[in-house]
C-alpha cells in the first residue's frame, strides 16, 4: 500500500512519528501548509505542535494556509497559544475568537495576493512547508490531496518541506491538479489558459527530494463543515438571480450556457449555485475557488460539464460517497493553486459570473463581507474580492435580514468596507434584484431600497435617503453624517436596527 504512495526510494528513511517532525519547528518560525475551506490541510504534525503547546512551550508561530483549515490546525494551535500570527482567511471558532480578542495577529487578504507575497519576500523567508498529500512521486514531486491553495509556492520557497501523507484521501486523486506557477515580474509572462478546462502544467508539485525533511503518515479525514439545508429564502434567492441571468441570456448580454460561475462560501452560495440544479440552463462549467457540495450536484445532473477551483470541500455527510465513487469526477474536475484559480488576468479573461455573499451592504452598494458590525472578524474576505473586482458580471447575494429581523443587511452606510460600489454590479436578496450597472448613486439607492430591502426596514430607509437628501441636497453621494451609522449604534445598544 505505502509503495504506491511513497514511491521515492531515497525518502524512504524520512518516515517518522508526528511528534518527531514537530521537532523541526522553532520559535517564531513561518510556516507555510496546504489546505483550502477545510480541505487537504495537514492534521498529525499540527496536533503535536499542539501537545507542545499545551506542555506550556511559547512556540508563536506564524501561520499561512491557502484558506480556512480543520480544527486540528486553527484550532488546536489557537487554544494552545502556538498560533502567534495568521494569514490570510480562516473560519475556525477559536481563532476567530483569539483574533478578535488580539491575542492572534490576523491579516484579511486578497487570497491571489498571498501566493505573489510569498514569492516577493513579503512575508520574510518561509521556513517550513507542510503539506498533505495523496503520494510522493519517484522525483520526489508531491501529490497533494484534496486541495492546493499556496502549498506549491511553499514548497517552492520554504527551507525544509514537510510532507503528511493522508492514507484516508483516494490515491484516484492523483491526475487532478494541474501545477503552474507563474514567474515574477519583470520576467512575468501571460498565463496560457483560455478555458475553464485547460491544463497548463503538471500534476505534481515539484520538489527537490533533498528539501524533504519528514514524512508522516496520517490517515485522520478532513474536517469539512455540514452545509446548511437550503431554507425557502435561499430558494427565492436563487430564483431571483436565475431569473436575472435568464434576462440577461434574452437580452444578448450573456451567451445560452452563460459564463463559467464563481461561486462563494458559505451556506447562502451554496444554496443559490444548488438552485441551478432545476434551472434550463445547460452545459454550463465553474471556475472557482472552491468546488463544494452544490457543484458536485450540478456535475451529477449534467448541467455542469467542467469545474475547476483549487479545493474539494465535501459535507461530512456525502465525503464516503464522494471518495468511493470519486472516479465519475476524476475527467470533470481540476484542481489549479489559487495562484491560478484566483488570479485576476484569468478572471477577467474568461469571463467569470462571480456570485459572492454580503453580511450587510448598503444603499449605495457597497459590501461588508467580513466584520460584525464593523468591528468582529467572521471568516476574511477570501477570493470574494479578486473574483468581484475583476469578474463580467459581480453579483452579491445576501438575507435582506439577519438575527431574527432585528438586523437589516441593507443599511445606509456600511459598517466595514470589503468591496466598493465600483465593484458591485448587481445585488440579490430573497426581497428581488438592485440592477446597478450603470447607475449614479442616488438612482442605486432607489433601487436596491425598492428591490432589495426587507419591507420591514423599507419605509426607515427612505426616510434616511431623504433626510440625505435635504442635508446635502447638492451633494453627488449624499450622507446624513449624523445618522448614517446610528442603525449599528441602535443594534448594539437596543438590540434592534427598528426605530420603536
Ligand atoms: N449583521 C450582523 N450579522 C449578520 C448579518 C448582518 N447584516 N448578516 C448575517 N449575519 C450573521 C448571521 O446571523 C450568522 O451568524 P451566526 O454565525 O451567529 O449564526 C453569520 O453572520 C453568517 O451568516 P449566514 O447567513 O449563515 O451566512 P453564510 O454562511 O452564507 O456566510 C459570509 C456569509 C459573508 C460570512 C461568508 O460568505 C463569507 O465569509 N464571505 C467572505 C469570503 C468569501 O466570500 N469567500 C468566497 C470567495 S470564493
Amino acid at each position: 500500500m505505502l509503495e504506491k504512495r511513497l514511491r521515492c526510494a531515497k525518502l524512504k528513511d524520512k518516515i517518522m512519528e508526528a511528534k518527531e517532525a514537530a521537532k523541526f519547528f522553532e520559535k517564531d518560525m513561518v510556516v507555510g501548509t496546504s489546505g483550502f475551506t477545510p480541505a487537504g490541510y495537514p492534521k498529525s504534525v499540527p496536533l503535536a505542535l499542539a501537545e507542545r503547546g499545551e506542555k506550556g512551550e511559547d512556540l508563536g508561530l506564524t501561520i499561512i494556509t491557502g484558506a480556512s483549515v480543520g480544527d486540528e490546525l486553527d484550532g488546536a494551535l489557537s487554544r494552545t497559544g502556538v498560533l502567534k500570527r495568521r494569514y490570510p482567511y480562516q473560519t475556525n471558532k477559536d481563532s476567530r475568537n483569539k483574533i478578535n480578542d488580539g491575542s492572534v495577529q490576523y491579516s484579511d487578504m486578497h487570497l491571489s495576493h498571498v501566493p505573489q507575497w510569498v514569492k516577493y519576500g513579503f512575508f520574510g523567508n518561509i521556513d517550513i512547508a507542510l503539506v498533505e498529500a495523496v503520494a510522493i512521486r519517484e522525483d520526489g514531486g508531491i501529490v497533494p490531496s484534496t486541495s492546493i491553495g499556496n502549498s506549491n509556492v511553499f514548497v517552492e520557497k520554504a527551507d525544509k518541506v514537510i510532507v503528511e501523507i493522508n492514507t484516508s484521501q483516494p490515491l484516484a486523486l492523483e491526475g487532478i491538479h494541474d501545477i503552474y506557477s507563474p514567474e515574477n515580474p519583470p520576467n512575468r509572462r501571460p498565463i496560457p489558459l483560455t478555458r475553464t478546462n485547460e491544463r497548463i502544467g503538471t500534476d505534481y508539485i515539484p520538489c527537490d527530494p533533498d528539501k524533504i525533511v519528514a514524512i508522516v503518515i496520517s490517515d485522520i479525514k478532513d474536517k469539512t463543515r455540514p452545509v446548511a439545508s437550503i431554507d425557502d429564502v435561499s430558494k427565492q434567492m436563487a430564483k431571483h438571480l436565475i431569473g436575472f441571468l435568464e434576462k440577461e441570456v434574452k437580452e444578448g448580454r450573456l451567451p445560452e450556457n452563460l459564463l463559467p460561475l464563481q461561486s462563494g462560501v458559505g451556506s447562502v452560495a451554496n444554496a443559490v449555485l444548488g438552485g441551478l440544479v432545476d434551472s434550463k440552463f445547460e452545459d454550463l462549467t465553474i471556475y472557482s475557488e472552491v468546488i463544494q457540495d452544490s457543484a458536485l450536484d450540478l456535475l451529477d445532473s449534467g448541467k455542469v460539464t467542467f469545474a475547476s477551483g483549487t479545493s474539494l470541500t465535501v459535507s461530512p455527510d456525502r465525503l464516503d460517497d464522494f471518495y468511493d465513487n470519486f472516479h465519475k469526477y476524476k475527467e470533470k474536475v481540476v484542481l489549479r493553486p489559487q495562484e491560478i484559480s484566483n488570479n485576476p488576468e484569468v478572471i477577467r479573461r474568461l469571463g467569470i459570473i462571480a456570485m459572492n455573499t454580503a453580511i450587510e451592504l448598503d444603499i449605495y452598494g457597497n459590501v461588508n463581507s467580513t466584520n460584525i458590525m464593523g468591528s468582529k472578524m467572521m471568516n476574511g474576505i477570501g477570493g470574494s474580492g479578486d473574483f468581484a473586482r475583476n469578474a463580467y458580471l459581480s453579483i452579491f447575494t445576501t438575507q435582506s435580514i439577519a438575527k431574527n429581523g432585528d438586523i437589516s443587511s441593507i443599511v445606509p452606510m456600511v459598517s466595514h468596507h470589503d468591496h466598493t460600489e465600483h465593484d458591485v454590479h448587481v445585488i440579490v436578496t430573497e426581497q428581488g434584484v438592485a440592477d446597478l450597472r450603470g447607475l449614479s448613486p442616488k438612482e442605486r439607492a432607489k433601487t436596491i431600497i425598492e428591490n432589495c430591502a426587507h419591507p420591514d426596514y423599507k419605509e426607515q430607509l427612505m426616510e434616511y435617503l431623504s433626510s440625505s437628501l435635504e442635508k446635502s441636497a447638492s451633494k453627488h453621494l449624499p450622507h446624513a453624517m449624523d445618522k448614517s451609522l446610528s442603525w449599528h449604534k441602535r443594534f448594539l445598544e437596543q438590540g434592534t436596527m427598528k426605530i420603536k
